[in-house]
Parts: C-alpha cells; structure tokens; sequence
C-alpha cells in the first residue's frame, strides 16, 4: 500500500525563471517533521511507500504540467494544479481571512464572504479528484491541515471503504468561537471532517473542543472519543502532540559546521547574551508584544544595556494580505524605535532579519542562544519551542514560552508565561538571563526526555497504528450488523424451505464468551431450542466449535444434530 499524505503545500514549492521550473523547500518544521516520518516508514520492515499530494505553490500552463508531474514524482509528490485566481481566492480568502483568524480567536479579524466559501468548497474538490487519480485499491490517505476539511468527506463519498486520516495542524476553537461560522458551512466543515476514520488534534483541549461542536451541532455523542457516524461506521478522535525529528537535530547541532558557524555568529554579535526571536511573519505569534517587553526590560534593568542583544528573525508569509502588511510595518518602526532609544555606537539592541532562515542558519542560531522568546498569542503547537530544546546539546539555554500554544502541555519545564501580561514578560526575560547553569540544565535534561520519547517518528507510528485499529475495529462490528431487511429476507427463505442445513457456532454464538472459556457451559433453554429445531424433519443441525470432540460430545451428543469439533482440524 502507498501513504497519500495530502497537505496545501507539497514540500517543496516551485517557482519559474527563464520559462524553466525551480524547485525550492517549503519551509518549516511541519515538512521536516512530516518527511521524517515518512522517510522512516519506507525503511520499517512494513516498507511504507508514499506520494505527497499538493498544491506546487504555483500555477502551471498546460504545457508545462506534465513536466513538472514527471520531476515531481521522481521526488514522491503529485502535484494539484489550480489557477492563480482560484488558490488566491482559496488561500487568502476562505483558509486565511476566515479559519485562521477563527481558529486563532481572533474572531473580529475573520471573513465571512460566500464568494470565499464557494473557492474552499471548489478546491477542496479539486484536490479530491487529483488525488481519485492517483489512488489505487488499499492505499491510505493522510490529510493535513485547516485547509482541507471538506477532503475527508468528498473522498469517503467516492470511496466508502478508504482508510483516511486527518489531522489538524492549528487549534481547534471552543464551541463559543466555532459557532460564529454560518450555519451551513459549520454543519458541512464538522460532516468534512466526519468523513476521516482518525482525526488528530494537537492538545486535549483542541481535541474536547472539537467533540463539543459535534455534540451541540451535529448531535454526536462520544465514548472514550469514538464517534458512530451515520449510524454505521465507528471512528475515533484522539490528541496526538506532534513531536519534531529530535535525534537529528540533536546530531545536526553538535556537528563540526553548525558549531563553527555558532561560534562566528556569536563573536559578530559581540559576545554579549544572546535572546532569539524567530516566528513567520503573522499576528497570532505575539512579536510586537515580545519587543515590546524587551523595551520595558532594557528599560527597567539598565544594567543589562549593552550586555544583550534581541535576534529577531522574521520569516516573510502572506504577501500581500492586509493585516500582514500592516504587522510588518509596525514592528518595523517598532525596531527602529528601540534600537534608536537604547542603541550606542557599538551597540544594536535588536539585530533583525526579515527573509527565509535555512535550516543550517537556524540550528546555528538555536545553539548559541542563550534564551529563546517563544511568546505567540496562540499556536497549534509551535515546533520552534521543540527544536531549540533540542539543539541544546549542552543543556544549556532557558526557554521562555507562550502558555497559549500547545507545546506548552508538554514543555512545562519552561518559563511558561502569559503572553498579553508584559510584565510577566519583563521578568521571565530577567529569571532566564540570571537562571544558575545547573538549573538550565535540569529543566532542559527534562524536556529533552520528553521529546526524545515522543518524536516525530514516535507521532506518526502512533497516529498510523490507531488508523489501523480503528479500520480493523469497524471490519469486526460490521460483519457483525444484520439490518432489517436481510433478517427479514432469512426468515422467509426459512420458511419456504423443505431442507435446510444450520450450521451453528457455538462460542460468542449459541453462548456468550467468558472470561473463563470453561464456564462456558449450554444453558437449558439453549439446549431446549436445540432440540425443538433438530426434531423438525426439515432441519439438518451442525455444531461448529474450536472445542475438542468429547468436551462436544458430552455436551450435545444427546441431541439429534452432527458436530464439528476443533473446527474441523485433522491430525
Ligand atoms: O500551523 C499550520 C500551518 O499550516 C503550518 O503547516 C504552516 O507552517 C503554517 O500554518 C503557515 O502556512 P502557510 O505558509 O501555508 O500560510
């Protein structure tokens, strides 16, 4: 079987120059972690293939497609072609004028256009039909993310017996949040979703707030987080926190390169304690309330002017969107106006960056921080948290983290703070400058237990495994449904017939199982009932049991019927 891992962005993203297509990395730790996970299963003894379907992150003439569809798939993807006009539509309208500002509370930031809604509903169905293309019998499919919650749906309706997964990179809103949807597209989101056999959240908040909404809009109830959709098929939520890829990082960060290049780093800025910020570009990760601190910090604490320095990087994301635009311009004149109060001649209080980090630059960056400012207002997980802790191979470095992401449930150890208190800011960036080495290292040695236990391969076996239960769960509950009509139907072939031939099991059948298979003994009316059938000359009776024969024969051998002990085996 082949894993159709089914996100927006394939994991690279591809670009035209000279009428010629460039491939380049789609950054972040979500492809990192999630390519991790799948390169691990092609090599596990179950020999996993899989074919990542997604959007190229460009629009392709007609002409060109099946080159890119040839050089993509030499890399495992499958490229989803759609129009310009139509991605923009979907990507800046529906998925980020409308669920991501929900999803992230802020709901006066979200859009509620029905030209937007139509786009998410068309591209959702694109993406159904790239991926009806390239399905064979017996492949699963793992969809990613807030911007296919339709997909599990659409597929299931195609193909009903499809293993399909789905997990949700960002949080799941209260119900209180989620409602303020339309009705109809909150209905048909939930129903979207519905459509997966396992559906994963980050936190068990995230997981309990969505339970909620299928309680109070769609009238689901739930048992340990199995949901009976339709009445017919079982499926299960559950909260799987994504972990990162945390051997390799840990190798990666000791490497002779990584070191040297930390080395250097550290030296141009000036040997001086080291805070790092780095986010992509966007509202929910709380930068501007970070500087903000630190001007309160440089101002409160004049002792440590000159001996800090802020790193700030800022990924670019969203062109063109309007509250994206506006953010880079205030933390802009925020930067300027900070390193324009404090700033000496020899000293920039804020080094700041704002373009794509590679990978390398920000392992070097994580590994000679000595506090890292993970301050979002609110975040699925946040996987930057993950990779500085584990880039600390000296245990070495304190970090400072936002108590609205989901990373937070997990790295406890952390100066956990609350984002919209400024002061709590101020002092946790002075108990982490001024925190004992040993304490540095006696939190990170616990948080690096933690996410060495869980890794990203760890995840994905987790979330896989439970897919295949729960598949395998409803298998054995619908060989086990008789509607209506087929009992009716059996019933009336009885009836009508003058031989018939019955084969009866016996354990979990004609007696329920127990505990101890020994107590397991036929009951008077069983044999009562037993005895009426096998007089009707029209009746042929067998036993059928795992049971051995003289155990059998001691229990019906009164009876007027045949039996079949140990199912039939011969020695
Ligand atoms: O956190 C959810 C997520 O979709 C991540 O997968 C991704 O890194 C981030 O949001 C930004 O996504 P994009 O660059 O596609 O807007």
């Amino acid at each position: 079987m082949t894993l159709l891992v089914v996100s927006n962005r394939l994991p690279f993203t591809v670009s035209s120059r000279d009428h010629k297509l460039v491939f380049h990395a789609s950054p972040g730790g979500l492809v990192s972690g999630l390519t991790a996970y799948l390169e691990w299963a092609r090599q596990d003894p179950s020999r996993t293939d899989y074919l990542w379907v997604g959007w190229p992150g460009i629009e392709v003439e007609e002409g060109f497609r099946e080159l890119l569809s040839t050089k993509a798939a030499k890399q495992k993807a499958c490229p989803v072609f759609l129009d310009a006009a139509t991605m923009k539509k979907f990507y800046q309208g529906f998925c980020n004028s409308t669920i991501w500002p929900l999803f992230h509370y802020f709901p006066t930031y979200a859009k509620f256009r029905e030209e937007d809604w139509a786009q998410y509903v068309k591209v959702n169905e694109s993406f159904r039909d790239s991926i009806l293309k390239v399905y064979q019998p017996n492949d699963t499919i793992w969809v990613h993310d807030y911007h296919l919650m339709l997909l599990p749906k659409l597929l299931r309706e195609k193909l009903p017996d499809l293993s399909i997964g789905f997990f949700l990179h960002t949080p799941f809103p209260s119900y209180d949040i989620f409602r303020t949807l339309p009705t109809t597209w909150r209905r048909e989101i939930l129903e979207g979703i519905l459509g997966a056999d396992l559906i994963g959240f980050h936190t068990i908040d995230y997981t309990q707030h969505f339970l909620r909404c299928i309680l109070r809009i769609l009238g689901y109830e739930h048992n340990f987080g199995q949901v009976l959709v339709g009445g017919e098929r079982t499926i299960k939520i559950d909260t799987f926190p994504m972990g990162v890829d945390y051997c390799e990082i840990r190798d990666a960060s000791k490497s002779d390169d990584i070191q040297e290049e930390g080395r250097g780093l550290r030296e141009r800025l000036g040997n001086r304690k080291i805070i790092l910020s780095q986010d992509r570009l966007d509202y929910t990760k709380g930068i501007k309330h970070r500087l903000e601190a630190y001007s309160i910090f440089l101002e409160r604490h004049p002792q440590w002017q000159r001996k800090v320095v802020l790193v700030l990087s800022v990924v670019p994301s969203r062109l063109g969107a309007e509250q994206y635009e506006q953010m880079k311009e205030e933390i802009d004149k925020l930067v300027g106006s900070i390193n324009g109060k404090f700033g000496t001649i020899d000293w920039t209080p804020i080094v700041y960056r704002y373009r794509f980090l590679p990978y390398n630059q920000l392992l070097s960056l994580f590994t000679i921080s000595d506090v890292a400012l993970v301050t979002p207002l609110r975040d699925g997980m946040n996987l930057v948290a993950k990779e500085y802790v584990a880039s600390k191979t000296d245990q070495k470095g304190v970090l400072i983290l936002s108590e609205m992401t989901g990373a937070s449930r997990e790295l406890g150890e952390a100066l956990i703070i609350n984002p919209n208190d400024i002061s709590e800011i101020v002092e946790a960036i002075e108990t982490a400058l001024e925190m004992p080495e040993d304490e540095q290292v006696r939190r990170n040695q616990a948080m690096q237990t933690r996410l060495e236990r869980y890794d990203v391969i760890k995840w994905g076996q987790d979330f896989m495994g439970k897919l295949h239960s729960i598949k395998q769960q409803q298998e054995k509950f619908s060989a086990k449904l008789l509607d209506a009509a087929t009992r009716g139907k059996m019933i009336r072939d009885y009836d009508n017939s003058q031989n018939r031939i019955l084969f009866l099991d016996y354990d979990g059948t004609l007696s329920p199982f127990k505990a101890r298979p020994e107590t397991a003994v036929p009951e008077k009316t069983l044999l009562a009932v037993l005895n009426a059938l096998s007089e009707d000359p029209r009746n042929n009776l067998v036993i059928i049991s795992g049971r051995n024969r003289s155990l059998l024969q001691d229990w019906f051998g009164a009876l007027n019927l045949g039996i079949v002990a140990e199912t039939g085996f011969r020695r």
